[in-house]
């Protein structure tokens, strides 16, 4: 079996400067999708159709699996299958697919291919009916209900236009026959192009049988010609995917205010409030709770821990039980332990944080390493960056760091230390010792406020 998926189309009414197929749905270009499908078919060959200016299609999608055939200038689908025939071995069948119809699944296409393997040389259409079929491709059948040639809406008789069975363009063709029936197209119909379509007929004159395939859910062959269709795709894409976290025991409080662009995967009885964004891959282990209005981004979080509403999480790891934000910022190369708290208006970055460690209100950790049970003060600022390099910040177990202190890194607080509040800290602090900077306090007895001169 080989796959060819056409992809030269110019996508014009999207009005944008990418090529229409690597405009992204659910966090993945809509070609990504149809290569991943057809990948799990295990085709013989994998072949891409592509068009002129596409060549930023060919360099993103490039992988060593994947035969190129360029289609300059686009002359029909008939013509596009024509120019990936080189490509493809001369028997078994050929699966046309459309790189801008993202959702197709695979089971739809094995019931397709079914129906192409049911008799030999046997061509089969994927086809649906629809309430309105303007646009499509129509079926006509003869009165045996066998299919007897396809006819595109534009060369369509008004009795053909009321069919409301339509081509969805996806079809299993018989490739030992597909040279000589490509070969004879011509374009001599209303937009004067190579209709892959047209071969159906001439299959049926060839005495060979001609099925068809119905889609599980009629979303699967939905294509995107515009950026209104890419929405409404990106919510059926959105909408599958809440249902399979839910069929998988994950409880989402609203399945249509979710949105996973990339890998979400999910323990048990874990929790999502309304409008979370995950990005990337995305571990949730089991009963892991996650607030309103929180991004994650490549992140792997610990069972039970809990994250509170705007939290937002790029590239961490974040260990059990512990409980972040709201209005937390992990940021890349951050590791907590288990227990660890993280209050409001706390960013962390390339920082490991060791179990039950805390630092619940406003600061900035950056290139530190901090050991367990240490507590960090409202307004501490790990000074990491002196304009030109970045230091490190150690800071040992059961350390307690008073309010608004600065470390001025590289720096290191012993095992035990307490800093008393607004220190700026800029050597060592020995172990099991209290350090502070801070001028002595003043009190002046007598000291009379300024009045204002009278005129
Ligand atoms: C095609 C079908 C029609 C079907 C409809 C389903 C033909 C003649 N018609 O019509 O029966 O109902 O799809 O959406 O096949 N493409 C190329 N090169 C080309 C032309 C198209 O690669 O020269 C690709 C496009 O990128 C797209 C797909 O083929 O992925 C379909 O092209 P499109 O122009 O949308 O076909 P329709 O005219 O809508
Ligand atoms: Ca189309």
């Amino acid at each position: 079996m080989n796959i060819v998926i056409l992809a030269a189309g110019q996508g014009k009414r999207m009005h944008s400067n990418l090529p229409k197929v690597l405009h992204p749905l659910a966090g993945k270009a809509l070609v990504s999708h149809v290569i991943d499908t057809a990948r799990s078919l295990s085709p013989k060959k994998l072949c891409l159709v592509y068009g002129h200016g596409g060549d930023i299609v060919r360099t993103t999608l490039a992988a060593p699996d994947l035969a190129w055939a360029l289609q300059e200038p686009q002359l029909g689908t008939g013509h596009a299958v024509q120019q990936a025939l080189p490509h493809l071995g001369g028997e078994g069948i050929t699966l046309v697919l459309y790189g801008d119809v993202p959702l197709i699944q695979a089971d739809t296409l094995k019931k397709l291919l079914h129906a192409a393997q049911d008799a030999s040389g046997a061509l089969a259409i994927l086809t649906v009916e629809l309430a309105d079929p303007s646009g499509y491709g129509r079926i006509v059948r003869n009165a045996a209900g066998n299919v007897t040639r396809i006819v595109e809406q534009k060369d369509a008789s008004a009795s053909q236009l009321a069919i409301r069975e339509i081509n969805t363009g996806i079809m299993a063709l018989p490739t030992a026959r597909l040279g000589e029936w490509l070969a004879a197209l011509s374009n001599d119909n209303a937009q004067k192009e190579y209709y892959l379509t047209d071969i159906v007929g001439m299959a049926v004159a060839a005495g060979l049988p001609v099925r068809t395939a119905h889609p599980q859910h009629e979303w699967e062959v939905l294509g995107v010609n515009s950026k209104v269709q890419l929405a409404e795709l990106e919510r059926i894409a959105q909408r599958c995917n809440a249902e399979q976290l839910m069929e998988h025991g994950v409880r989402l409080a609203d399945p249509a205010r979710i949105d996973v662009r990339g890998e979400l995967v999910c323990g048990r009885d874990v929790f999502i409030d309304v409008n979370c964004v995950f990005e990337g891959k995305v571990v949730l282990d089991e009963a892991v709770e996650i607030g309103p209005n929180c991004v994650l981004k490549n992140a792997c979080i610990g069972a039970g821990t809990r994250l509170a509403a705007f939290s937002h999480i790029d590239d961490a790891v974040v260990g059990p039980d512990a409980v972040i934000g709201p209005f937390a910022r992990l940021r890349p190369g951050t590791e907590l332990g288990a227990g660890v708290h993280i209050g409001n208006f706390v960013e962390i970055k390339n920082s490991k944080i060791a179990a039950q460690s805390k630092a619940n209100h406003l600061a900035y950790i950056g290139d530190a390493t901090i050991g367990s049970r240490v507590n960090i003060g409202a307004g501490t600022i790990t000074c990491n960056y002196d304009g030109a390099n970045k230091f490190q910040t150690i800071i040992e177990d059961d350390v307690f760091i008073g309010s608004d202190t600065q470390l001025v890194a590289p720096v290191t607080v012993g095992r035990g230390a307490t800093l008393g509040a607004g220190t700026t800290l800029t050597r060592d602090a020995p172990p099991d010792t209290l350090t502070v900077s801070r001028p002595k306090q003043l009190s002046i007895a007598g000291w009379k406020r300024p009045v204002k001169t009278k005129k």
